[in-house]
């Protein structure tokens, strides 16, 4: 099978925000415990952080983490996790049924978040709380000293306020299983007030509201109108959070997912603007995917916990989904749409980090390491930022249930500052090779490739775990070349590649 792509230099769909590389970290499960604070852990640093978590999150250079829920934050008193460690209380999670020990709690958030080099992205409690926690929190993080809650955080330890950026004005509010669930009304007042108080502390916050849990609630899209007419004048972005999962073990259906996320993305862009047209409003308000991930291999595994019959365990396996090698190709899909999405998506998060459903696995009593998914979004974060391509596309598809036309190749163009062009690609064939043709315009002088990378595996089930945690990793691909100004690659059936060239 052929396909073939034009690329053109200044034919660009938006400037990718690096943000869109973000990911997340929720009290939950070992994400936190056992995740990236263990203190007896032997590459603990003098703040029981683990070393190994540390170097494999560094090594994905991500912009923005958001913390610390998810369902967590809608019953959670940030107050517990500030003070001397011996005198923190230990509260019942009523959202994922556990309990926390509140070892950790912003303090140690942030000094983690410096140990990798990533800006913190908070989220505050709108779900048994409201605006005078919400604003209490916001000022111990970036009041200054002088001010009480500016003087306690010093007492505590860090005098110079943080200066947080990003707040998310609760999580997932459209959802019946969230504690203190709310109808587009309530929770778009409660939004616009909370926000409202916010920026008059700062002008200069983003802020981050609720939109749907994911696009089959009832309540879709009509949630978003509601929340946005509420809030248009403070938000700065909508929230947006899907999960993908092969349950009929369908591959084919399951890698057309993402052209549902790119509708559901596409929908929420036109809804921003029905709302700002009734405003007649001059901002903009952009979408936080901040929450996406591949999550279903842990659902059965999880019951007894989840349904409240393991008792209140601290920091037990939960989520822990073993990724496949199946899971690269969609996670490569979903990537490939936000950049794509880049003129709406401005930040998206992987959902989660470490352990929970995440791209890097602990054992508490062994090593870290790298889950098969690490590689599309490490690849992704740290040569797709730039500008992202307008491709023209000329490919064969399939029908889905999802989707009429999905096409076999699937791709993304990102054009980097230094003028190199990054290429991702995904082939959703089973069985065929792809023969894909780039012609690559306006860009002058002779087009040469400089990296080329392909993950591919013969068993879509195949997984990477502590003894063989190389099992499916990239390998340096070959054949890729340029010739009269076209870029030739194969891609071989079910595989995933990124092909960079410099002129
Ligand atoms: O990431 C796991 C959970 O998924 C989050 O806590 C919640 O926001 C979503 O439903």
């Amino acid at each position: 099978m052929k396909a073939r792509v034009t690329a053109h230099r200044d034919f660009t769909i938006a400037r990718i925000d690096d943000r869109l590389y973000g990911a997340f970290l929720e009290h939950l499960g070992r994400a936190i415990y056992t995740g990236i604070y263990q203190p007896d852990h032997p590459t603990a640093d003098r703040n029981g952080m683990r070393g190994d978590v540390i170097d494999l999150v560094k090594a994905l250079n991500v912009p923005v983490v958001r913390y610390p829920g998810g369902n967590f934050v809608s019953a959670y008193n940030w107050e517990d996790g500030i003070g001397p460690k011996d005198q923190r209380p230990t509260r019942l999670d009523l959202a994922w049924h556990t309990s926390d020990s509140n070892q950790v709690g912003i303090h140690e958030f942030a000094d983690w978040c410096d140990s990798v080099g990533t800006e913190m992205m908070l989220a505050v409690n709108l779900g048994s709380r409201g605006l005078e926690e919400a604003r209490n929190f916001l000022e111990y993080v970036s009041a200054p000293t002088g001010s009480y809650w500016g003087d306690l955080r010093k007492k505590n330890g860090r005098a110079d306020p943080w200066k947080v950026r990003h707040w998310c004005l609760g999580n997932e509010m459209d959802g019946p299983w969230q504690v203190g669930h709310k109808t587009a009304h309530e929770y778009g007042r409660l939004a616009s007030e909370t926000g409202k108080a916010m920026r008059m502390f700062d002008k200069s916050l983003e802020l981050i509201v609720c939109g749907s849990s994911h696009s089959g609630m009832d309540t879709y899209p009509e949630w978003e109108r509601i929340v946005l007419e509420h809030t248009y004048e403070v938000a700065d972005h909508i929230s947006l959070h899907m999960y993908f999962a092969n349950r009929a073990g369908n591959t084919a259906e399951y890698l057309s997912q993402s052209e549902k996320l790119d509708r559901y993305i596409g929908t929420v862009a036109s809804t921003i603007n029905v709302v700002k047209a009734n405003k007649r409003s001059k901002r903009d308000v952009y979408i936080s995917f901040d929450e996406w991930n591949v999550w279903y291999h842990s659902n059965q595994q999880d019951r007894e916990i989840l349904d409240g019959n393991g008792g209140w365990p601290h920091a037990p396996r939960l989520l822990e989904d073993i990724y496949n090698f199946e899971d690269v190709l969609q996670v490569g899909l979903i990537l490939n749409t936000f950049i794509r999405r880049s003129d709406v998506v401005k930040i998206a998060c992987i959902a989660q980090l470490v352990n929970v459903i995440a791209p890097i696995m602990t054992d508490p009593k062994g090593g870290a390491w790298r889950q098969t998914i690490y590689w599309p979004y490490y690849f992704a974060s740290i040569f797709g930022r730039g500008t992202a391509l307008n491709l023209s596309v000329e490919v064969q598809g399939y029908d889905t249930e999802i989707a009429a036309d999905v096409g076999y190749a699937d791709i993304s163009g990102v054009r980097a500052d230094d003028g190199t062009m990054t290429f991702f690609v995904v082939n959703r064939h089973a069985t065929e090779a792809i023969d894909l043709g780039i012609s690559v315009e306006g860009f002058g002088g002779v087009p040469r490739v400089i990296d080329h990378q392909v993950i591919t595996h013969t068993d879509l089930r195949a997984v990477n775990t502590a003894e063989n945690p190389d099992n499916v990793a990239p390998k340096a691909g070959s054949g890729a070349k340029v010739e009269d100004g076209v870029l030739h690659v194969s891609l071989p059936p079910h595989s995933w590649q990124m092909v960079r060239i410099t002129t």
